[in-house]
């Protein structure tokens, strides 16, 4: 079984280059379903959740091809066949496909996504806008069907502005008949990196990144080559990796204006930060002080970056509150963070850190993708040496992320244990 090993203490020196959004390219690849012909997505992340999606796509006739960061895909055989339900009930993010197939095929079937660590992640309003587009949901044992003759566009406001049904409507209404406006959407980064996709195969897709997204149908889209955006919270674990070893990097190939709710954060902490052509140089070498974070959507503070930032507030004298309002269950990683000698106690959505001088290495288990980001980072501020385990979870969000690390200084490497 695979472990990292983090000695801690050194802090980080260098550069470091961010890889594309998971979080972008993961719809991105979904919505390729919506046309027949041979899509090219370019710098793509090597990331185990983007093989996932690959497999379930391979599962339903699609003909993919990952070669050195390209991601070449031809749905002209696709087939409306019930994708594995394994490898959907392996990756929440594979109940993206939906819109896409009930636009092409007008209906289909698949496993109910279930839950995961972090929350239950319901579907309820990604199959609201299914059934305002003029979908038939029926349910089955562990299972959702939709049926539509003919998706017409409509108003669809949703209750809250969740990411992935705001996607996941959008892939629905680009090929409906009429137009689709969908109220209260998700605004972050990758929603519009998902439009602009959709755009550049031939949608009429506009707002998207406010909170109003305006959707004319089109007959038919086509293929076409796309470039993803850069991953902010990549970005953001970099920044508070180095922020917490008090070590200056500079991070390459960033977004400036999606890292907004990140570098406020950062600052408010005491981080020097200052931007540089298209990157970010990140200074730690400063004196810190407790704050408050309330993670909320986008433009505010992202829930993604929440477990990182709690490893670095763990080590900041002082008491700081983090507020958790997207996810029910988004806290497992304290009993971690607190067997490294962190004091931090959880008052139902509110975590109160109580910052310690410095934390101590030992065997920890990531318990979720973003928890496992944090055990590294407070693995590299702790005395003595940190070993974390079920380490996969942190491959299906990070890129070789041990090897960015050691490449910035840092005393960490992956190791077999029986
Ligand atoms: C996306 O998940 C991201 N995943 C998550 O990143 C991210 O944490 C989340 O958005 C919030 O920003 C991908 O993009 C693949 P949501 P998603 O629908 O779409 C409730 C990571 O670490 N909700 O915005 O599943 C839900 O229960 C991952 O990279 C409903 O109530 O998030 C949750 O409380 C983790 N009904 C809230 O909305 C629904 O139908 C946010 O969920 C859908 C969601």
């Amino acid at each position: 079984m695979k472990k990292i090993l983090v000695k801690g203490g050194k802090k980080l020196n260098g550069e470091v280059n961010i890889s594309s959004a998971k979080n972008a390219v993961l719809p991105i690849i979904a919505s390729s379903i919506l046309c027949g012909d041979t899509c090219i997505i370019d710098n793509a992340p090597m990331l185990e959740d983007v093989f996932v999606i690959s497999e379930v796509l391979k599962s339903i006739n699609s003909n993919i091809n990952i070669e050195d960061n390209k991601i070449i895909i031809d749905n002209s055989n696709l087939t409306n066949v019930e994708p594995d339900s394994d490898l959907v009930r392996k990756m929440r993010a594979s109940f993206l496909i939906m819109g896409a197939m009930i636009s092409r095929f007008g209906k289909f079937k698949i496993s109910l996504p279930g839950g995961c660590n972090i929350g239950n992640r319901p579907i309820d309003l990604h199959l609201k806008g299914f059934s305002a587009l003029g979908a038939e949901i029926n349910f089955g044992h562990g299972y959702v069907e939709a049926h539509a003759n003919k998706l017409v566009g409509n108003k669809i406001y949703l209750d809250f502005p969740s990411v992935g049904a705001t996607e996941n409507i959008m892939m629905a209404a680009v090929l409906a008949e009429g137009d689709t406006v969908l109220e209260n959407a998700a605004e972050e980064p990758e929603i519009q990196d998902l439009a602009n996709f959709l755009n550049s195969m031939g949608a009429k897709i506009n707002g998207a990144g406010t909170d109003t997204i305006k959707i004319t149908g089109v007959k038919e889209l086509k293929g076409t080559q796309y470039k993803p955006i850069p991953d902010r919270i990549e970005a953001g674990t970099f920044m508070v990796a180095a922020a917490i070893t008090r070590g200056k990097i500079k991070i390459n190939g960033i977004n400036e204006q999606h890292l907004k709710p990140i570098i406020a954060k950062l600052r408010e902490i005491g981080v020097c930060m200052e931007k540089v052509d298209d990157g970010i140089i990140i200074d730690g070498n400063n004196d810190f002080k407790p704050i408050d974070i309330k993670t909320m959507p986008y433009p505010g503070f992202p829930t993604d970056m929440q477990p990182q930032m709690m490893s670095l507030l763990a080590t900041i004298n002082g008491t700081s509150v983090i507020t958790e309002t997207i996810f029910e269950n988004r806290f497992m990683h304290i009993g971690e963070i607190n067997r490294m000698g962190g004091n931090i106690k959880i008052d139902g959505r509110c975590a109160v850190i109580e910052g310690v001088d410095c934390l101590t290495g030992c065997e920890v288990k990531a318990t979720d993708l973003r928890a496992g980001a944090a055990l590294i980072i407070a693995g590299l501020a702790a005395g003595g040496y940190t070993t974390i385990g079920d380490i996969y979870h942190i491959d299906r969000g990070y890129v070789s992320i041990e090897e960015k690390f050691k490449k910035l200084g840092a005393d960490i490497e992956r190791i077999e244990v029986d």
